[in-house]
């Protein structure tokens, strides 16, 4: 049920953090990877993905290249799971938050999404199997601070998952999200560095300690499976007890 033999995925920003976690739990149920770079600077990922028994292929593209999506995504090989799992933070207070940082997190968090998702989803729709899993945020729920534009593009992306899960569930693809909570990657080093800011968010989760990228894996393996063949639209939390909290 939570085989992926004979699948192959591709996990956007793979090089590192909760991407290449996913990556390497994807290989171990099973399924051969197109691992995706800013750069190419993909050996450490491809050489645990291998050691993990999945077959590479590397996709060196920058993301916030919006409009040249729909074509490189052309040359990739069959895509079956994608993993939409590349992002960027922004930190300023919103009076002082630039149009430019809104801007380029916007247009990687949510406008690639929308692009990758609609490029390879069509191969999808027409195999008429496919699954689609993008990394939403704690901020697909909440506001948080000093973080508009990231908070604006993870709740766009929790819609954008119910809107294609809508449209395609009837054809055999399935569109979901994981909400991991707090964890510790480059995306949060700012956040644990601040030992006020460190105590309070620990403080506050259930679990009592900071996510690792290996906690978000397990539930992106479970949405690529067979055992998620009725999950649509759904955005996972991954987070330790926070939103419960
Ligand atoms: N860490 C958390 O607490 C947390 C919580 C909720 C959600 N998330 C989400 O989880 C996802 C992964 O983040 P992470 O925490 O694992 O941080 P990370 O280690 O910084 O990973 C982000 C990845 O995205 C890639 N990326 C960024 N901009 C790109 C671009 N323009 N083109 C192509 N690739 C690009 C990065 O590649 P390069 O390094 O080569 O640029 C990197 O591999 C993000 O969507 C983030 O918003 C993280």
């Amino acid at each position: 049920m939570f085989s992926l033999q004979g699948r192959t995925a591709l996990v956007t920003g793979s090089r590192s953090g909760i991407g290449r976690a996913v990556a390497v739990a994807l290989a171990r149920a099973g399924a051969d990877l197109v691992l995706h770079g800013r750069t190419d600077d993909l050996d450490d990922v491809e050489k645990e993905v291998r050691q993990a028994g999945g077959e590479t292929t590397r996709w060196a593209f920058d993301l916030s290249e919006t409009t040249a999506i729909p074509g490189a995504v052309a040359a990739l090989p069959e895509v079956d799971i994608l993993v939409n799992n590349a992002g960027i933070i922004r930190r300023a207070p919103a009076a002082e938050h630039s149009f430019d940082d809104w801007r380029s997190v916007l247009d990687v968090n949510l406008d690639a999404v929308f692009q990758l998702s609609r490029a390879i989803g069509v191969g999808m729709l027409a195999r008429r199997r496919g699954k689609i899993i993008s990394v939403a945020s704690m901020l697909s729920f909440q506001g948080g601070v000093q973080v508009p534009g990231y908070t604006a593009a993870k709740h766009g992306l929790a819609g954008l998952t119910k809107a294609l899960a809508c449209e395609w569930a009837t054809e055999g693809v399935q569109v979901n999200a994981v909400a991991p909570g707090y964890i510790s990657t480059d995306n949060t080093t700012a956040l644990r560095a601040d030992p006020v800011r460190e105590a309070e968010i620990r403080s506050r989760i259930p679990a009592g300690r900071w996510g690792r990228p290996e906690d978000v894996a397990g539930a992106v393996v479970f949405l690529a499976s067979a055992a998620a063949d009725y999950v649509n639209g759904h955005v996972l939390a991954v987070d330790g007890g926070w939103l419960a909290r």
